[in-house]
């Protein structure tokens, strides 16, 4: 039987009284890829955000690894924050670092590993992003891609149990994104982690998921196998997978337009 290694339990998440997650549930499994899904706003960085421990909840409560985010001592949450690594939708490099200096960082500040150790921890990191010739380098030098590798090097410097992805092929050509997404796939496969991507590119989504769910304004819609969201009857899961120019989510969009149009745009917001 799969287990679930992180459970989101109706997650509600407000900013400035405004709720932009609703009673989120789902379940991520051991070793598997997820991916979420949603359009611009829908609240998959929210939720990702939520995951990592880098925001607070307004209501319900994320189980990851054994343990309530909501009732985590801040030791605690470091602790959680080590084990897990995350490659952000710039990449987040210093720099002012060498590549192989900024996936040592890690290794420097959280473990009393030797020099001589770290060096050859950083050399395997950047072998399995394919980076190892390019250590030397400074960010400033790589491609698009390139950095989103060596930002992968970093994520995983510290052998991490589930890694989390924001939009990996944001800004990158068709080809570099395919690679990236084919890194995603390898790194789950030999490293055995568990891997949470969000993105709103539908290719990429069916190449690397195991399990999909859509949110929709903040709200689960549905999840399933890239099989069962391809056959969903859902018209809104049906018009999102297939990209879709008529379906619920654009009616809505026209009739929110057309009511704002009404009675103005500040009535919508009371
Ligand atoms: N720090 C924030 N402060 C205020 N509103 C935010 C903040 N982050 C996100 N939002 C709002 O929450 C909603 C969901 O945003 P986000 O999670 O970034 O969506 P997505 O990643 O699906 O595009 C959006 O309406 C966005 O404007
Ligand atoms: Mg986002």
């Amino acid at each position: 039987m799969p287990e679930p290694i992180i459970q989101v339990l109706n997650v509600v998440k407000k900013y400035d009284g405004r709720t932009v997650l609703d009673g989120v549930k789902l379940d991520v499994m051991r070793g598997e890829t997820l991916v979420i899904l949603g359009g611009s706003g829908s609240g998959k960085s929210t939720l990702l955000r939520l995951m990592i421990g880098n925001e607070t909840l307004d209501g319900g409560d994320i189980l990851s690894l054994g343990k309530s985010l909501c009732h985590m001592t801040p030791n605690e949450r470091d602790d959680y924050r080590r084990s897990i690594g995350v490659l952000f939708q710039s990449g987040a490099l210093f720099n002012s670092m060498t590549v192989a200096e900024n996936v040592a960082l890690p290794l420097q500040e959280h473990t009393d590993l030797p020099d001589e150790t770290i060096e050859i921890m950083v050399k395997i990191k950047l072998e399995l992003v394919g980076l190892r010739t390019h250590a030397d380098k400074m960010p400033a030098m790589l491609s698009g891609g390139m950095k989103k590798r060596a930002g992968l090097a970093r994520a995983i410097s510290l052998d991490p149990k589930i890694l989390f992805y924001d939009e990996p092929s944001a800004g990158l050509d068709p080809v570099t994104s395919t690679e990236i997404d084919h890194l995603i796939m390898d790194l789950n496969d030999k490293l055995g982690v568990t891997s949470v991507v969000v993105t709103h590119e539908m290719e990429s989504a069916f190449r690397i998921a195991d399990r999909m769910v859509l949110l929709d304004r903040g709200k689960f819609i549905a999840s399933g196998t890239p099989d069962e969201m391809r056959n969903s009857t859902n018209p809104i899961v049906h018009q999102f997978v297939f990209g879709l120019a008529d379906g619920p989510l654009t009616d809505r969009r026209r009739a929110e337009g057309y009511e704002e149009d009404l009675l103005g745009s500040s009535a919508m917001n009371s």
